[in-house]
């Protein structure tokens, strides 16, 4: 978070214009946010233009098996899942059950229980539980839990992955603090041990992209498997 423009006027107004033109309203993911901010969840969704980039993503390399890490009140879950074809998937795992019970609401409201499972149970446990199910290999891979478990995640994402499959982890920048090697926040840390792994892995073809929006300074690494 340190010394983020995270306030900045423009980035906010910005992110109202063009999701004003590009992103109508949507009773299912507005019923979301609601239920989220009435149940106390952390304002923490992707942006609605982010969502739906991730949407277009999903659509445009045809993805029916979609796996994302952190489900929070499944706002993501929802804009990911409606790219999906009808026999499409996405395995979603939150850690917090409350976060779970939520999720499981706003998701069923949206029409969309039958094309997403959710899974309670922390990350660690529930990658290998997926490989050892066979349930792999995914098409695309959302990764937007506990940041300092980035690197480890990058490695399951391999083990659930096929030349092809486009890996996308959110969070990467910090308000900028990703470029400090001596930063005290362990997720700024945990982001800069993924970058390494990242940089240093011959598995796939990798990028990042800093963005600003009403949620202030981040932005996605996007990676593709070779
Ligand atoms: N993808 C969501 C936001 C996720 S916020 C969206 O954009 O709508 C991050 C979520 O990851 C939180 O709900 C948190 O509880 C969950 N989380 C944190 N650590 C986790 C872990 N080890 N395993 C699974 N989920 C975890
Ligand atoms: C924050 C934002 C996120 O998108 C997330 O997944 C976790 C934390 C944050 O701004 O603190
Ligand atoms: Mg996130």
């Amino acid at each position: 978070m340190s010394q983020t423009n995270r306030d900045d006027p423009r980035w906010r107004a910005v992110d109202q214009y063009l999701a004003g033109l590009l992103v109508p309203h949507d009773e299912a993911l507005s019923a979301t946010l609601n239920a989220n901010a009435k149940a106390g969840l952390p304002a923490i969704d992707v942006t609605p233009l982010q969502g739906k980039l991730l949407h277009i993503l999903a659509r445009a390399i045809g993805a029916s098996k979609i796996l994302e890490i952190g489900t929070l009140g499944g706002y993501s879950t929802i804009w990911l899942a409606r790219a999906l074809p009808q026999e499409g998937k996405v395995i979603t795992l939150e850690a917090d059950p409350g976060h779970v019970a939520v999720a499981r609401s706003n998701i069923e409201r949206a029409g969309l229980a039958d094309r997403i499972e959710l899974r309670q149970g922390g990350a660690a446990d529930a990658l290998p539980q997926l490989l050892a199910e066979g349930r792999g290999p995914f098409d695309m891979i959302f990764i937007d839990a506990d940041k300092v478990s980035n690197a480890e995640y990058l490695q399951w994402a391999l083990r659930l992955s096929r030349p092809g499959t486009l890996i996308i982890v959110d969070n990467v920048v910090r308000g900028g603090a990703v470029t400090d090697p001596g930063s005290k926040d362990a997720d700024v840390q945990g982001t800069r041990k993924f970058f390494d792994a990242l940089a240093a892995e011959p598995r796939v073809c990798a990028s990042a992209i800093q963005m600003v929006s009403g949620k202030g300074h981040d932005g996605f690494a996007i990676a593709v498997v070779n």
